[in-house]
């Protein structure tokens, strides 16, 4: 049973108003952890999550306005977390978004802000979150990345090379940090019921959660639970991994 074994520690969720995000929020401050929200642009929203959260589970929860691939942004960002609790112990790189599009019509425009927001964004929040926790040499980082990244898809080429660039971070993030005791790891999810997978026709939906073993799509509180786990200390001696939450999609 989980007790709160995260409490007095602060985690920082990027991209945590809705979806997965907001699961992994719920999961580290169910935990005992303070949980830093955070969204792009929609204030309003980011104050009602708060709001929400601190009822959920009573603790100092506060929120970070800040569009995680604009690097300045990031920076300010992690002023204000530090300024409010001078200390970061987990750090979650969840944000992400998706635009398909095949080979041939990927657009300068997509390339862009793809890398930016997936494989950019946590490489700024991980300098910075490393910095917070070298001071304590402790901290776990987890990266959202993709069963995309590892497998690849038809139409998926720009958004599957940013995971993948996020698998590669992961690895070297994790070899440089491991001797500050600073654990670095990736999930994996498969095919997960949130917005970004809301828009699928019926036909391509079907198709997908029949290619998963376990023959159904994923909750965000699916892949909480394994952040979770890579957040605490249950997983103290494990980094560098990419730990796959997909049902059995790639095995
Ligand atoms: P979602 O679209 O429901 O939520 C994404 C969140 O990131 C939103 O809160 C959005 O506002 C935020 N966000 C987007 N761009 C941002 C930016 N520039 N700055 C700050 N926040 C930003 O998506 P979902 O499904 O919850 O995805 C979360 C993560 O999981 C993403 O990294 C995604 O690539 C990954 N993932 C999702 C899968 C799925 O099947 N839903 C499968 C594999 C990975």
């Amino acid at each position: 049973m989980w007790t709160l074994e995260l409490e007095g520690r602060v985690a920082f969720v990027t991209g945590s108003t809705r979806g997965i995000g907001w699961a992994c929020a719920r999961a580290l401050a169910g935990a005992g952890a303070t949980v830093v929200l955070n969204g792009r642009n929609d204030a309003a929203r980011l104050d009602a999550r708060v709001a929400e959260l601190r009822a959920l589970a009573p603790a100092e929860h506060f929120g970070v306005l800040c569009d995680v691939g604009d690097p300045a942004a990031v920076r300010s960002g992690y002023r204000a977390l530090f300024e409010r609790f001078r200390r970061l112990d987990v750090l979650v790189n969840n944000a992400g978004i998706l635009q398909d599009a095949l080979l041939g019509m990927i657009s300068d425009e997509i390339v862009a802000t793809t890398f930016a927001v997936n494989a950019l964004g946590p490489l700024y929040s991980l300098q910075e979150a490393s910095r917070l926790m070298a001071r304590k040499r402790s901290g776990s980082i987890v990266n959202v990345a993709s069963i995309i990244g590892v497998a690849g898809n038809t139409g998926q080429a720009a958004y599957g090379a940013s995971k993948a660039a996020l698998i590669g971070l992961t690895r070297s993030a994790a070899k440089e940090l491991a001797p500050k005791n600073i654990r670095v790891n990736a999930v994996a999810p498969g095919f997960i019921q949130t917005d970004m997978t809301s828009q699928l026709p019926k036909a391509k939906y079907d198709e997908r959660v029949a290619s998963i073993g376990m023959k159904r799509i994923g909750m965000p509180e699916d892949v909480a639970e394994v952040v979770l786990f890579l957040a605490s200390d249950r997983s103290a001696y494990v980094t560098g991994q990419v730990i796959g939450v997909d049902g059995g999609m790639l095995i």
